[in-house]
C-alpha cells in the first residue's frame, strides 16, 4: 500500500521536462489536431515562412488538401508559390532550393520536417521557435536557447517576432563558489564556470515585430498543430474512428454479458 502511494504521489507530481544538452524548460502548448482553422493557418504559416528551405517530402498537396478540408483552388492560392505553380495536388511538398543550393548558401542542408515533432516533441518545437535570441557572434545574428553551442538556422520569424534579448547567468558546476576575501573575484573550486540561460526580456530590441507576443504565441501554437499532424497524418482518422471503437467495445461487452447470462440460466 505504502509503495502504491509512493508511485501515485510520483506520477502525479507536476514533471518539468528540459531541452536535451540545455537547461531550458519546455514550455506547454495547448494543441488540436482536430482544430480545421488552427491547421490550415499552421499549414499557410508553414508554406510562407519555413518551405524556403525546410521541404515536408512525405505529404502531398492533395493528402493536406483532403485532411485539411481545403478546395482545390484554396490549395493553389494560398499553399503552392507562385514560381512553382506547376506543382499540382499529387506534388510533394518539396522546397525550391537543392541540396547543394542549400549548402553553398546556409553551408549545410535544412533537414526534412515530416518527422520533427515525432523526433523532438510538439513543446520542444514550440519552445525551439519562441527561444531565438540576437547573438551577434552566431552565424546569422541570432542564436537559439535549446542550441547552446550553436546551430546555424537564422530567426525564420524576426519579421513577426522581433528580436529578443536572452540574459545569461554564470553558475559555478561541479564545484564550491568561493569569493576572494581582498579582491572580491568569484572562484569556482574543483568545478567549471559555465555561462547558463537565464531567461528572455520582456522587451525585443531592435525593429518590432509586426506581431503581439500573444498573437506570436498562437501563430507559433498553429504552425506546431500542422507538423504535429504531418509527423502522423493518419492520427486524425485514428482518433475519429477510436470514439466509434470505443463505443462498439462498450455495446459488444454489455451483449456478451447478456448472452452470458442466457446460456448459464438453465445450468444454475
Ligand atoms: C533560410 C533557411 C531556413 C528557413 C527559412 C528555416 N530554416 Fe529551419 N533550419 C535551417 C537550417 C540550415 C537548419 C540546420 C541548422 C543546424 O543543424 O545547424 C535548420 C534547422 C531547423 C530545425 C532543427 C532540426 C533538427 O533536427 O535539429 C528545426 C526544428 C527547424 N529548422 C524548423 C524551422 C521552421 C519551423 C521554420 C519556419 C518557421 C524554419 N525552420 C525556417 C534553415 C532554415
Amino acid at each position: 500500500m505504502k509503495r502504491l502511494a509512493i508511485l501515485l504521489s510520483l506520477l502525479c507530481s507536476p514533471v518539468m521536462l528540459y531541452a536535451s544538452g540545455s537547461n531550458v524548460p519546455l514550455l506547454k502548448v495547448k494543441t488540436d489536431i482536430g482544430d480545421m482553422n488552427s491547421l490550415q493557418r499552421g499549414a499557410k504559416y508553414f508554406v510562407n515562412y519555413c518551405m524556403g528551405c525546410h521541404s515536408l517530402k512525405y505529404s502531398s498537396y492533395g493528402r493536406i488538401a483532403k485532411d485539411l478540408e481545403l478546395q482545390e483552388d484554396q490549395v493553389q492560392k494560398d499553399l503552392i508559390v507562385s514560381w512553382e505553380r506547376e506543382k499540382r495536388l499529387s506534388s510533394y511538398m518539396t522546397t525550391a532550393m537543392t541540396k547543394k543550393q542549400s549548402e553553398v548558401m546556409l553551408g549545410k542542408a535544412p533537414p526534412d520536417l515530416s518527422l520533427i515533432v515525432k523526433s523532438k516533441s510538439t513543446r520542444w518545437l514550440y519552445t525551439f521557435l519562441k527561444s531565438f535570441y540576437s547573438d551577434p557572434s552566431g552565424d546569422y545574428g541570432v542564436g537559439n536557447a535549446l542550441y547552446p553551442t550553436g546551430m546555424g538556422m537564422p530567426h525564420a520569424l524576426v519579421g513577426l517576432q522581433g528580436l529578443q534579448e536572452a540574459v545569461f547567468i554564470e553558475k559555478c558546476e561541479g564545484g564550491e563558489l568561493v569569493v576572494n576575501a581582498k579582491t572580491k573575484k568569484k572562484e569556482c573550486k574543483g568545478g567549471n564556470m559555465a555561462s547558463r540561460f537565464s531567461h528572455f526580456k520582456k522587451k525585443t530590441i531592435g525593429p518590432k515585430g509586426s506581431m503581439t507576443a500573444s498573437q506570436y504565441d498562437l501563430m507559433v501554437r498553429d504552425l506546431v498543430t500542422f507538423l504535429e499532424y504531418v509527423s502522423e497524418p493518419a492520427k486524425l482518422e485514428r482518433q475519429r474512428i477510436g470514439v466509434w471503437v470505443m463505443l462498439f467495445m462498450i455495446l459488444f461487452t454489455a451483449m456478451a454479458y447478456l448472452l452470458k447470462k442466457e446460456y448459464w440460466r438453465d445450468v444454475h
